[in-house]
């Protein structure tokens, strides 16, 4: 069922987010049911389990090929517990993202252009991927929201964050 996001500004978005020790469960399960209905409503890329109001380390995200983002690489439909980043070298890049807690909003990000990130899905299966660009990002912003992280925490410089149909009047960049 889709939840309300909540917002920034919610104290809830700032928690550290628990780790899950059971897998499988009808409790996950509905919880994952509940994030894909939420990001699949508001056409986002990537959700965080804190974000509908559960604090647990818990994310999903994917995007195929989605006609609203002719640009963004496809990243795989992912389900990641307890995910754990390793960044693979100092490089970062800067791009623009934008996040459902923030709407309406998007700003210029540094991220690591490469990382490693481990974890396990909803059955306790492991995942360890290398990835960089477009994907890297999707995953370092849906971790942050583990650890209480918003994206304008991380803009250098904030007169690179606004509104998107004044920053980009002619087209949509992806919300997180
Ligand atoms: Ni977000």
């Amino acid at each position: 069922m889709k939840k309300d996001v909540l917002r920034m500004g919610d104290a809830r978005l700032l928690r550290r987010a628990e780790e899950v020790h059971s897998f499988d469960t009808p409790e996950l399960h509905a919880l994952l049911a509940d994030m894909r209905a939420t990001m699949q409503a508001l056409e986002g890329v990537g959700l965080a389990a804190p974000q509908i109001g559960v604090n647990q380390r818990v994310v999903i995200f994917g995007v195929l090929h989605n006609p609203r983002y002719p640009d963004a690489e496809p990243v795989p439909e992912t389900v990641l517990l307890n995910p754990v980043i390793t960044p693979l070298s100092s490089d970062t890049e800067e791009d623009w993202e934008g996040c459902l807690s923030l709407p309406g909003l998007r700003g210029l990000v540094p991220r690591f252009k490469t990382i490693r990130y481990q974890g396990c899905d909803e059955y306790g299966a492991l995942i360890d991927r290398t990835v960089s660009g477009f994907h890297a990002r999707v995953v370092q912003h849906e971790c942050d929201h583990l650890d209480g992280i918003l994206y304008p925490m991380r803009i250098r410089d904030l007169r690179q964050f606004g509104f998107s149909e004044v920053l980009f009047p002619d087209s949509n960049v992806p919300e997180e």
